[in-house]
């Protein structure tokens, strides 16, 4: 984990008040994986805003150039959203435990709201090492569904709660509409909203499919220190800090309630 002054190369907007910001990554900084987070600083030194975490959406390992997808909901974000290219962004990163391939090779990437970005990185990611990933990502209406760069080898589900767009329901009802040769061989990782992780789990759990998610807990520090982002576990650790033992987790490590 590094701090650096990451260039803002664009900051494109993808849907109503969600965003996808490009930056430039200095070369003695370590290649990041999916499921890994930089904490940015929006603006060093001027308002008392905390460092934010935000996953990362994508990585270019040839230019070097990252990016996050992110949702205006805040002060913060708002400050974002008018950022121009050429402006810097105090970066720390990367940082996290990151989504790890296992022996299944039938990828299932699920995601919803700001944790879309995550979940296109894993799937572009995979392609890249030449699986064909089912990515269904979950939205409540059409003007909320962004448009990604995917590669040709992801084979893209939308979901709208209200129908407006690609299929019509929740991630969860579209696990539930595939047929057992669909799931053959799948592992799934996701990110989202507490109650799709949730659902997501107790879909995967009794199918047998392994299952990681990736928790989206508000943050204070994001260093371990203020104890902000504790969930219960499981196991015999009890709780964990999303910010140094996650994000990524093994759905059944996790006390869903
Ligand atoms: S955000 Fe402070 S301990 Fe995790």
């Amino acid at each position: 984990m590094k701090q650096f002054d990451a260039e803002i190369l664009e900051n494109r907007e993808l849907a109503e008040d969600y965003y996808q910001m490009f930056l430039s990554w200095p070369e003695d900084v370590r290649v990041p994986f999916p499921g890994q987070v930089v904490s940015l600083n929006v603006d060093r030194g001027i308002t008392p805003y905390l460092r934010r975490p935000f996953a990362l959406a994508s990585f270019q390992r040839e230019s070097r150039i990252a990016s996050i997808i992110y949702h205006v909901r805040g002060p913060a974000t708002e400050r974002m959203a008018l950022k121009k290219p050429g402006d810097v962004i105090d970066t720390l990163g990367p940082r996290g435990f990151y989504f790890q391939l296992g022996l299944e090779r039938n990828p299932l990437m699920v995601g919803g709201g700001i944790g879309t970005g995550p979940m296109v990185f894993a799937a572009n990611w995979l392609a890249a090492k030449g699986f064909t990933p089912r990515l269904v990502l979950g939205y409540r209406s059409e003007s909320l569904v962004p448009k990604l760069d995917l590669s040709p080898l992801v084979r893209q589900t939308v979901c709208t709660d209200d129908g407006t767009f690609g299929f019509h329901g929740t991630t969860v009802d579209f696990l539930n509409s595939l047929t057992s040769e669909d799931r053959v061989d799948a592992f799934v990782w996701a990110c989202g909203p507490n109650a799709m992780l949730k659902a997501v789990h107790f879909w995967a759990q009794p199918l047998g499919i392994p299952c990681k998610v990736s928790l989206e807990e508000v943050m204070a520090c994001g260093v371990g220190a203020c104890v902000g982002c504790t969930v219960a576990t499981t196991d015999e650790r009890k709780m964990v800090r999303v910010c140094t033992e996650g994000p990524v987790f093994s759905s059944e490590v996790i006390a869903w309630t």
